[in-house]
Formats: C-alpha cells, sequence, structure tokens
C-alpha cells in the first residue's frame, strides 16, 4: 500500500504528524505533499517532529485569492499524483490544501480518507470558506474519520452509510500528548524564554477570514478597555503571519503598553505559554480542541462553531466578536465563571487515533460506496 498525505497549513501538519509517524512506524510507504500553503509556519512544526516533506510545492503568493491558489494547487498536485501511484490519500480538516487534495485524488481515482470529518456549523458562510470546503471534501472522502459522536451525526444526518463513518477521536490529542510524554519538563523553561512565568496573562489569537478588519478591531477595542482597568493581567498574541492580520493587530494595539505580541510560536512554545495561561481568547480550530485539555477557560471570538463539545462541557464559551460582549465576558471571568470553566476535560480522544486509521488502512477492502 502506498498512502499519500496532502496538507499545507500549520494545524494540519500538527493533526498529519502522528498519522505520519504511526504509518511509518509499520513500514507503510507513505509520502507527503505539502502544499506550501504555510511556508515558515509549517516548518515550525514538522522539524519539531522530525518530518520532511517528499514534495513541496511552490503557490503561494502574497494577496492571492481563494481561486488562484485553488485552482494552481489543483493542477500542481495533479502532476504529482500522475507520476507517483497512491492506492490512499488521507486530508486532514477544511482548509485549501485539504479540498485541492482531496479534488485532485477524485480526479485520478485514488479513494480518500478525511480526518477530522463530520464538523459543521450549518453556516456555508461560517467559517469562510471551511464550512465548505469540509462539506465538499466529505462528498469525496470513502472513509470519514469523526473526532466525536456529534461528529458522526453530522455525517449520518447528511446520509452518509455508517459503515464508512468511524468515530476516532482526533488526532490533536495525539500530538499533544507527544508533547507531554517527550518534553513536558522543556514546558516551564520555555516560558522563561518569553519572560512569562512571572506575568499573569491571557493568551489571544486570531486569524479567521470572516475576523479580518471590523471584527478583529472590535475585540480588541474590547480587550484594551478591560486590561486598562485591570491592573495585574496582560495580553499575549502570538500573532499569525498572515499580513492582513498582522496589520490589523498593530495598528489598533499601538500605543497600548499591557501586551506582547509575538511572531507565531513553535508547536512546543505555543503548548507551553498556553498551559502557563490564565485563560485564552482565540477564533482558532486546533486551540478550542487542546486548551480543554489543559482545563483552560476559553472564550471563542466566534458567532458559531463546529466544535461544540467544549462548550457543552463548561471549558469554552462563544461569545462573537462586539467589544461590549467581550469587556463583559471578560469581566465575568473574575468571578465563578473563572473556576467553573477551569475544569480539564477532553473529548477529543484517547490519543490512539493515528493507531485507529492505520488499522482502517490494512484491514480495507470492504467496499461501501456513499
Ligand atoms: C489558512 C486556512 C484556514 C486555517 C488557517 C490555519 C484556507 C483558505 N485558510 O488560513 O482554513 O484555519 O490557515 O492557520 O485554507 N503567510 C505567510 N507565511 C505563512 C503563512 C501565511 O507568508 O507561513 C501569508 C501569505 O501571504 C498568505 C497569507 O498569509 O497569502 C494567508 O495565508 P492562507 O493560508 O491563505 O490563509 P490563512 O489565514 O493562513
Ligand atoms: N499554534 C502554534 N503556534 C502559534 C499558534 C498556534 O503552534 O503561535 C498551534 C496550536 O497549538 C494549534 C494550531 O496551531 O494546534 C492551530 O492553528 P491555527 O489557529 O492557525 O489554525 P486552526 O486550528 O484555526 O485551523
Amino acid at each position: 500500500m502506498k498512502v499519500a498525505l496532502i496538507f499545507g497549513t500549520r494545524p494540519e501538519a500538527i493533526k498529519m504528524a502522528p498519522v505520519y509517524h504511526k504509518l511509518k512506524s509499520k513500514k507503510i510507504d507513505v509520502k507527503i505533499i505539502s502544499t506550501g500553503q504555510h511556508r515558515e509556519m509549517l516548518y515550525q512544526v514538522l522539524d519539531l517532529f522530525k518530518i520532511k516533506p517528499d514534495y513541496e510545492l511552490n503557490v503561494m503568493r502574497e494577496g492571492q485569492t481563494l481561486a488562484e491558489l485553488t485552482s494552481k494547487l489543483i493542477s500542481e498536485i495533479d502532476k504529482i499524483l500522475k507520476i507517483e501511484n497512491f492506492n490512499f490519500i488521507l486530508v486532514q480538516g477544511d482548509t485549501i490544501s485539504s479540498f485541492t487534495g482531496a479534488l485532485s485524488g477524485f480526479y485520478n481515482k485514488i479513494p480518500l480518507g478525511h480526518i477530522e470529518a463530520g464538523l459543521r456549523t450549518g453556516n456555508i458562510y461560517s467559517p469562510f470558506p471551511e464550512e465548505a470546503n469540509r462539506r465538499l471534501i466529505g462528498n469525496l472522502a470513502k472513509v470519514h474519520f469523526a473526532p466525536t459522536e456529534m461528529n458522526v451525526d453530522n455525517l449520518l444526518k447528511e446520509g452518509y452509510n455508517k459503515k464508512n463513518v468511524l468515530k476516532v477521536g482526533n488526532t490533536v490529542i495525539d500530538a499533544l500528548y507527544w508533547i507531554k510524554s517527550n518534553k513536558y519538563s522543556d514546558l516551564n523553561k520555555i516560558r522563561d524564554k518569553y519572560k512569562l512565568n512571572e506575568k499573569k496573562y491571557i493568551l489571544m489569537t486570531m486569524h479567521r477570514r470572516e475576523n479580518w478588519g471590523e471584527p478583529m478591531k472590535n475585540v480588541l477595542k474590547g480587550v484594551k478597555k478591560y486590561l486598562e482597568e485591570n491592573k495585574e493581567l496582560y495580553l499575549v498574541f502570538p500573532m499569525h503571519i498572515n499580513p492582513i492580520v498582522r496589520k490589523v493587530i498593530k495598528e489598533e494595539l499601538k500605543g497600548f503598553e499591557k501586551k506582547i505580541l509575538l511572531d507565531p510560536l513553535e508547536y512546543l512554545d505555543f503548548i507551553s505559554v498556553m498551559d502557563g495561561a490564565y485563560y485564552i481568547m482565540t477564533d482558532s480550530g486546533g486551540i478550542q480542541e487542546e486548551a480543554p485539555s489543559l482545563g483552560k477557560p476559553t472564550l471563542v471570538l466566534r458567532d458559531t462553531t463546529e466544535r461544540p463539545e467544549a462548550i457543552q462541557a463548561g471549558t469554552a464559551r462563544l461569545i462573537g466578536t462586539s467589544a461590549d460582549e467581550v469587556y463583559k465576558y471578560m469581566k465575568l471571568l473574575e468571578g465563578e465563571l473563572y473556576l467553573e470553566m477551569s475544569r480539564a476535560v477532553n473529548p477529543y480522544g484517547d490519543g490512539n487515533t493515528s493507531q485507529k486509521i492505520y488499522e482502517y488502512l490494512i484491514n480495507m477492502g470492504e467496499e461501501v460506496d456513499d
């Protein structure tokens, strides 16, 4: 069996790393096609996990449209698929890299496994374009590796054959456990590097397209107002490398003293900074999955989420992006709510998701069409 892993962004690399190592350790012929969607941010992850892509595309141009990126990727991935005779393709999540990997595979009639399948907000424009990407990938997939029961239900409601929908957890937990067991002693030391051990801080990240511009500015207005009143808390903000995002953050926080703006952190450093945070404010998908395991209250800066599990478990709140709501929830976290939200829970599996994906691949053969 010859398997292609196709990915290109930071979160995909984090979530594919355990799968890659699992398949390699079982002597499966596995190759990585990196789309290069996230250049430097991808290498921060691949170096940590000691992974080297077999193919690296060079398609990113500043400010290019989704259509340009999509069309370039489909034709570039297609060329590779025509040289290699893969029997199976795995893609993860909902980015343009995963969607184009899935579609190129379909054009070459190669069966597809979708990792992190079945996440839905129910609103095709939110998150944009990820909700559409994940639905489209679902249509092309032979097998859907769903993290949770809710994700399984979403797929069954859409009519997928239940034999092809497997509840396996999320590989993000495999990655997190790997960090904890191999590198845990480093986590305290790492915070020293950023002089964060002596500070009480909120960790913030924002990058989603639907938050570009006004929503992001409004969130930051609410945060500034609150932090100007609160003497002890600081804002630590590792900024996504996207220039559109960085411009807004830098302009809005200009002159504000209680901020620590950082470049994107290496994964290990990020886990350490997350582990030391008082609480987290984010629009990230992956962070919504990691924070509950670390027992960190998380304010989700979005109007919708495809990850309701942490909200139901009580560690996360969906608060939107208005300055008033942001301020209100930061204020509320001074009270009992903080303890209520600090319980560590993990709705995303037991760290054996990659093993389950491997087991599917070796036992494959029972052909069931959707
Ligand atoms: C992408 C994904 C999003 C995912 C997110 C994870 C799409 C459309 N978006 O959003 O689903 O949640 O990654 O972080 O698939 N850039 C660099 N270097 C990098 C990364 C980005 O220079 O390492 C710049 C480039 O100029 C690029 C821009 O950022 O044009 C935007 O990158 P892109 O991958 O299109 O979108 P993200 O916002 O990163
Ligand atoms: N992350 C990281 N460094 C950072 C910020 C995030 O390593 O500076 C990790 C984080 O732990 C999570 C993933 O990147 O695993 C989330 O990526 P992002 O928020 O970019 O994408 P999303 O999950 O929203 O698609």
